[in-house]
């Protein structure tokens, strides 16, 4: 994970350092720093924390219309001030910041810089070590930089300044995100566009291995043997006013507003001039033509993966397996003749599920279609196909619009498939999922109830349980999901049918049991769970829809068709999460331990 940052230009190096800095918090907020040059020299500032105290540590008075800047998720080494970036080589020529691990780090270090004393216990030092010996060795900057990553094992998003050149950042990537943006004057470095909107809105896609050195008045882009590229920027998308929270007190409750107009967005998205719902006809041929769907995601995408799998198979009767993509990687299934592979990822760029989109592509050659709310990103790029999830930037860690989108996003490509093959489909999903936007809507309306519920049920919960049967099981491990992140609430999603056969055991006076009973078929199946943990003192919430509620239901869902339950049924269950997360005045943006953007293995 990380966030990196660079700035070449006229204008003041630190503050847009730090603005671009606070846009990339979402990647990593253990730690963060800046460094910048000016005709005294590069002068570095770091501190443990967030970027609110990078800002009262940085000073003033010090000028610089060049620097590179870091906000850190640990990997190698505790999140405090040495392990922060940036970091320096030991005669202080060389200054980086890094994004992503370098498996060899430890082989380097032994081969190469045996005499160096490490000041961190971070893997990146090695590469800013390995630059300053080369360059004391007689080799150039930039050969110096050549040499180092053609050494490296592993991702890497980088960014250099040389004390003795007072024009140039040197940057490379590797597996890890990053763009070059360019202005009249000046020229950027950001992990994320979002970093940089503030100066500028054109951007220069970069390759991995390439080396690019970013003047304040031009960038050159060359291969890593040296071949110079040549490469147009492309006008980033995206509205400033898509990422400032308003007069919202956070992100999260922000996104969780939008649901309904991101239903509504996607809807028209992928509609065509007849008003049909449609997706793009290579995409459609290519489900049409596989024996078999692959879906691979993690965390939240793979609770939506679940939900996918009800799509494809309900609707347009295709099997489709769904996978967590940490554990495909050494526990591949037995392929299908003619798999195609999914990757649901709303950033994007998620490490667990890029090795195996490598994989797949590389070694096994099948075809890709990955599922993201990031065009451009690195599992969009590298897949053969996109589906857009059409939710604009989400900001809070925990993802919220995201997961409706992706939700909504299959149920189009299952029914536009279903249809395309023939498939009886008794409704008329463009309607089924307008419906599904207005239950949304009630739903973000009804924030006083769902505050009520969150304090009545965990205000003093140590742990609680989410239970329900069909597509509520797969609602509740995401509902688990939400509340343990945070509001660190110990808390488990579970099949309702299973919690007797072992962890019935946990339930004692007062547990917080949420049941979610919006499936009829299965409504007096858990009804009766419901009332085995009741026998065992547990304090049932019981969330049930509209034609099946019964009395003494907590909370009651607005009608929907039943296989889009789960775009409204999460909402409550992400809305009483966040007021339960706000009593614990815990930082809902920003969980401990956690980032938006997984890039690490
Ligand atoms: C939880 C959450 C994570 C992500 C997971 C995958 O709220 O956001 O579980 O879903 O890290 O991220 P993406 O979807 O970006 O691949």
């Amino acid at each position: 994970m990380c966030g990196i940052v660079g700035y070449n230009g006229e204008l003041d190096a630190k503050e847009i350092l730090l603005k671009g800095l606070e846009k990339l918090e979402y990647r990593g907020y253990d730690s963060a720093g800046i460094a910048v040059r000016n005709d005294e020299g590069i002068t570095v500032f770091k501190e443990k924390g967030r970027i609110a105290d990078l800002r009262t540590a940085v000073d003033d008075d010090v000028d610089a219309t060049i620097g590179i800047g870091h906000t850190r998720w640990a990997t190698h080494g505790v999140p405090n001030q040495l392990n922060a970036h940036p970091h320096q080589s030991a005669t202080g020529r060389y200054t980086l910041v890094h994004n992503g691990v370098i498996e060899n780090y430890h082989l380097l270090q032994k081969a190469y810089l045996k005499g160096i004393k490490m000041q961190s216990d971070t893997d990146t030092e090695v590469i800013v070590q390995l630059v300053d010996l080369f360059a004391k060795e007689g080799l150039s900057t930039v050969e110096a930089f050549r040499k180092t990553l053609s050494l490296l094992h592993g991702s890497y998003a980088l960014a250099l300044l040389d004390q003795e050149d007072q024009d140039t950042i040197y940057v490379a990537k590797n597996k890890s995100p990053l763009l070059v943006g360019v202005g009249d004057g000046f020229n950027v470095v950001a992990s994320d566009a979002m970093a940089m909107l503030q100066v500028t809105d054109h951007f220069v896609e970069l390759r991995d291995k390439e080396v690019v050195l970013v003047h304040r008045d031009k960038v050159e882009i060359s291969t890593l043997e040296g071949t110079p590229v040549e490469r147009k920027p492309f006008k980033a998308e995206l509205d400033a006013s898509d990422i400032e929270k308003g007069t919202y007190p956070h992100y999260m409750l922000k996104e969780m507003d939008e649901q309904p107009a991101v239903v509504r967005k996607i809807i028209q998205a992928y509609s065509n001039s007849e008003d049909d719902l449609t997706i793009d006809s290579n995409i459609l041929e290519a489900i049409k033509e596989a024996d078999r769907l692959y879906i691979i995601a993690a965390g939240t995408s793979y609770h939506a993966g679940l939900i996918g799998k009800q799509y494809f198979e309900k609707i347009a009767g295709i099997p489709v397996e769904v996978h967590i993509s940490s554990e495909f990687g050494y526990n591949m299934p037995l392929l299908s003749e003619k798999p195609l592979f999914i990757f649901i990822s709303q950033s994007g760029e998620t490490a667990d599920s890029r090795q195996v989109l490598v994989r797949v592509k590389e070694e096994l050659g099948y075809p890709a279609l990955t599922i993201t709310n990031v065009p451009g990103s690195t599992l969009s790029r590298e897949a053969d196909y996109t589906l857009l999830l059409h939710a604009g930037p989400e900001i809070a860690v925990a993802s919220t619009k995201a997961y409706v989108a992706q939700v909504a996003v299959l149920s189009i490509a299952a029914y536009v498939a279903g249809k395309a093959k023939g498939k009886e489909i008794d409704f008329d999903l463009k309607q089924e999922l307008a419906i599904a936007a207005n239950g949304i809507q009630t739903m973000v309306d009804s924030k006083e109830e769902l505050e009520q519920i969150a304090e009545d049920y965990l205000k003093i919960a140590r742990n609680a349980f989410f239970i329900g049967r069909n597509m509520d099981f797969y609602v509740s491990s995401e509902g688990a999901l939400k509340l343990k992140e945070i509001s660190y609430i110990q808390a488990e999603g579970f099949a309702g049918g299973e919690l007797k056969h072992g962890t019935i055991a946990l339930i004692e006076e007062g547990t917080p049991v949420f049941a979610l009973a919006t499936q009829e078929q299965v409504s007096l199946n858990i009804r009766g769970n419901v009332k085995e943990v009741v026998a065992r003192g547990a304090n049932a919430c019981i969330i049930s829809m509209e034609g099946i509620e019964e009395e003494g239901d907590r909370f009651v869902i607005p009608k929907v068709h039943q296989l889009l339950t789960p775009l409204v049924s999460v909402v409550p269950l992400q809305l009483i999460s966040y007021y339960a997360a706000l009593h614990r005045r815990c930082d809902v943006d920003k969980p401990r331990n956690l980032a938006k953007s997984v890039t690490v293995e």
